[in-house]
């Protein structure tokens, strides 16, 4: 957590009240995984919504369901006729993203595939994705924003979380554990890209946005 606990709370408090059915998914993930922190926060839900609002995606692509609280955020600005694809190489956790996608008003726009993303994007016969939401293992976020960028609509976003990595990019470059090391070239290889512009979002642990130009 890079803001404090106070500011946090204030924001908490101040935005409209959180969806039932992400309500019973943050529960269920609570009691019935050890790794609820993986997901997104309410609040980041609330920026994943809103940016799928602006941007109004046709197809969104995200690499890293877990038991789904971001894909029901991300789902949320679809088009009509407007798809999700979601990937996640857990089994475990597709028993609760599956329910929750069911309880959803998305569940026939959410494909939901089982496996390693590595291996799943490249055979995807996709269409040109809008949005993307890179939230898997971080050692790949490189590899898997190679293997989107040139499948991506001109003016499409690419979201990447964690990319501040609990505060450890601030120490200094020689005490950097592997993950640093993974997310640092990242933020680097990012910021050079001239086929995208791309800001850093201090919002929970960091959330990259790439507008994609080409
Ligand atoms: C941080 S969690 C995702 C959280 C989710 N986006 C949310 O907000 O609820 C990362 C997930 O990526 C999955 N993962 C890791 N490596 C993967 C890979 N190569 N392919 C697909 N999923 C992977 C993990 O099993 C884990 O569930």
């Amino acid at each position: 957590m890079l803001i404090t606990l106070k500011i946090d709370n204030y924001i908490n408090k101040n935005f409209k009240k959180e969806l039932k059915y992400l309500v019973l998914l943050r529960h269920e993930t609570l009691l019935k995984t050890h790794y609820s922190k993986m997901s997104i926060t309410p609040y980041e839900g609330r920026l994943l919504s809103l940016i799928s609002k602006l941007v109004n995606p046709k197809l969104i692509l995200e690499i890293g369901t877990f038991t789904g609280y971001s894909t029901l955020c991300l789902a949320e600005g679809l088009k009509k006729e407007g798809k999700l694809i979601t990937i996640e190489k857990n089994k475990n956790w597709k028993i609760i993203s599956d329910k929750y996608f069911h309880l959803s008003p998305f569940s026939k726009k959410i494909s939901s595939l089982q496996g390693d993303a590595l291996k799943i994007i490249p055979n995807l016969n996709l269409k040109k994705i809008d949005l993307v939401f890179i939230d898997a293992d971080k050692k790949n976020y490189s590899n898997y924003f190679d293997l989107v960028i040139s499948k991506m609509n001109s003016g499409g976003i690419i979201l990447s979380d964690n990319v501040l990595w609990h505060g450890k990019l601030f120490n200094n470059i020689e005490n950097y554990d592997k993950i640093s090391k993974y997310i640092n070239i990242y933020n680097k290889k990012l910021s050079q890209d001239l086929r995208i512009e791309n800001i850093i979002i201090p919002i929970r642990d960091g959330l990259s946005l790439s507008f994609v130009k080409i």
